[in-house]
């Protein structure tokens, strides 16, 4: 196996690589964590197996599992915490898509959890998907007790309310149909995505006992970095196909949602999202660590196809 060192900053075949094998090891992990199929109730295991197993870019673990081993942390006091990060976002997604929120079909290349199941499924397997977060950091008897409340603030934090995904995916429902200010856009933008993965890092970081400037430093890196990551989202509605994307297309159009494109137009948002991208790097030259894999990651976003 590779060491880290031995991974050029950003060659796209190398960062493919890494990717793969550390999706290899989350996907291994959460089929350790989540409960098997076949365990009462069925329904519920099925359904949310039916979406963590979907596929996924793992980006949030990956994040968290490079941001710490940038501050030196051990591989394996990462992994439950990453695959917690995971089950947050998944229980994110499966609500996003209810009829109630976006109302999706397809995600992940599949039917939508609503619409493999049906919506009290999906409803209580997000719930689940993010009780089961918690206490999956809870338990981590590998992280210190002190660590374990850190990582679970940091986490409550950054998915609830006020300042984390919940308010986000509020203020973006809300404005459906509405106009929109520059300022108001990203800060929805901050919320419902940004957040999560400012505490990918931080998560990463915590775990390795990064001192506090350090921390500061990362967090305002994965803070443009998740700006980013929803600006090409919004770019990508617009511009990818269903197959590549494994979601439906034009639907923030339709559904008239607030994005980057529809108040400034798509060359706008690539031009800003190339600022954002050079204004995450730009956090990372203040880190006196081997951020070469962030920097990569940042890149991998900027061009990202899904
Ligand atoms: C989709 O996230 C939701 C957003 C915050 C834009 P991802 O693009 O990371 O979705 P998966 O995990 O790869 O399916
Ligand atoms: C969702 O943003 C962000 C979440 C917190 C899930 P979107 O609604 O744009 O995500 P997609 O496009 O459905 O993946
Ligand atoms: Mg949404
Ligand atoms: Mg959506
Ligand atoms: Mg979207």
């Amino acid at each position: 196996m590779k060491t880290s060192s031995e991974l050029s900053p950003t060659s796209a075949l190398d960062l493919e690589g890494l990717f793969n094998e550390r999706r290899a090891l989350i996907d291994g992990a959460l089929d350790r964590l989540l409960p098997a199929e076949y365990v009462e109730p069925v329904s519920v295991h099925q359904a949310i197996r039916w979406s963590v197993f979907a596929g996924g870019k793992r980006f949030r673990p990956i994040l968290l599992l490079t941001t710490g081993e940038a501050f030196g942390a051990h591989p394996e006091d990462l992994l439950a915490t990453a695959c917690a990060m995971e089950m947050i976002h998944t229980y994110s997604l499966i609500h996003d898509d209810l009829p109630s929120m976006d109302d999706d079909e397809l995600r992940r290349g599949r039917p939508t959890c609503h619409i493999q199941y049906d919506e009290a499924t999906a409803i209580l397997a997000g719930d689940a998907l993010q009780t089961l977060a918690f206490q999956t950091i809870a338990e981590e008897s590998l992280l210190s007790p002190e660590k374990r409340v850190l990582l679970i603030s940091e986490l409550g934090r950054t998915a609830g309310t006020p300042g984390g995904m919940v308010a986000g995916q509020a203020l973006d429902l809300e404005a459906e149909s509405c106009a929109v200010t520059g300022e108001e856009l990203e800060r929805i933008h901050r919320l419902k995505t940004a957040a999560l993965i400012i505490a990918a890092a931080r998560c990463g970081a915590i775990i390795a006992e990064a001192p506090d400037p350090e921390l500061d430093a990362v967090g305002k890196y994965a803070a443009q970095l998740g700006l980013l990551f929803q600006i090409t989202d919004d770019l990508l509605d617009i511009t990818a196909t269903a197959e590549t994307l494994g979601k439906t297309p034009g639907k923030d159009l339709q559904a008239q949602k607030a994005t980057y494109p529809s108040l400034y137009g798509i060359e706008a948002a690539h031009q800003r999202a190339h600022l954002v991208h050079q204004e995450a790097c730009a956090m990372l030259e203040q880190i006196e660590r081997p951020t070469e894999h962030l920097r990569a990651i940042a890149d991998f976003i900027l061009r990202r196809k899904a």
